[in-house]
């Protein structure tokens, strides 16, 4: 399985902080933010990463990271999203280095505390389709919330003003190589933007998503409340652990 992160956007919800810089270049507690998606990926087996982002500070990725040395990989692959398009529309830049074979996709900004070897595990058994993660949370309506029908999910609702239920859609997903047909077929949101919550909608449609609840604590880092939660997070309970 071969490894997408996104990390373009405009993260205006934390200006001035991201005026200058990207905002997966900022800190979370020792490390900056794309740090922590990269370790993720590595620790879960996989090797073969593709790091997509935008944006003035594209070739500050470049600096940081070079070859992926500080996660033992010899070599990191890189692509360059035009606009900020969404989440969909980034992901469909790595169409070509996906190259017909199943990915996991990993947001920049999000972190979690453990691993994601099983998950890995089980959707490399599934036959066909994708994978999410849910996370109960106090706060569902700032995430994709799934409607569930007892262990069924039947829909997922982005930021919706009402939860159906208290567990967000992380930023952490398994797809097989018809993401990217599902992609072609998308319209942009009412934000202007590809929805990845479309793409798990047709998945879901055409009975191919399997679901799990993450173990231990996950943390969006866009916002100034969770970034600093973030920091706190990795600080107090360590980030990353297998
Ligand atoms: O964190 C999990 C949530 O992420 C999910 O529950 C939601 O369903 C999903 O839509 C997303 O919500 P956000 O509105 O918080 O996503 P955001 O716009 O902050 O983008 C998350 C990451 O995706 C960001 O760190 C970089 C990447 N991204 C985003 C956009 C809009 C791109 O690479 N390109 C883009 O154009």
């Amino acid at each position: 399985m071969k490894g997408v992160i996104l990390a373009g956007g405009l993260g205006t919800r934390l200006a001035p902080l991201t005026r200058v810089t990207n905002k997966h270049l900022l800190p979370i507690y020792d490390k900056p933010m794309i740090f922590y998606p990269i370790q993720c990926l590595v620790n879960a087996g996989i090797r073969d990463i593709l790091l997509v982002t935008g944006g003035a500070s594209a070739g500050d990725f470049l600096s940081l990271l070079r070859n992926g040395r500080d996660f033992g990989l010899s070599r990191l692959h890189y692509a360059y999203q035009e606009g900020e398009g969404g989440i969909a529309d980034a992901l469909r830049i790595a169409e070509p280095f996906a190259d017909g074979e199943r990915i996991c996709v990993v947001l920049g900004d999000n972190i979690i505390e453990r691993d994601i070897r099983r998950g890995v595990e089980g959707f490399e058994k599934q036959p066909k389709g994708a994978k999410i993660y849910l996370k109960e949370v106090p706060d569902p309506e700032r995430f994709g919330v799934p409607v569930l029908e007892g262990k069924k999910v039947v829909k997922i609702l982005e930021k919706p003003k009402s939860p159906p239920s208290r567990f967000a859609v992380i930023g952490i997903y398994f797809y097989d190589a018809r993401v990217f047909e599902i992609i072609r077929t998308l319209r942009p949101s009412g934000r202007g933007e590809l929805e990845i919550t479309d793409v798990n909608n047709a998945y879901i449609e055409s009975g191919e998503m399997t679901w799990e609840v993450l173990d231990g604590w996950w943390t969006d880092a866009g916002t100034f409340e969770s970034l600093l939660r973030a920091s706190n997070l990795v600080k107090e309970r360590g980030a990353n652990k297998s």
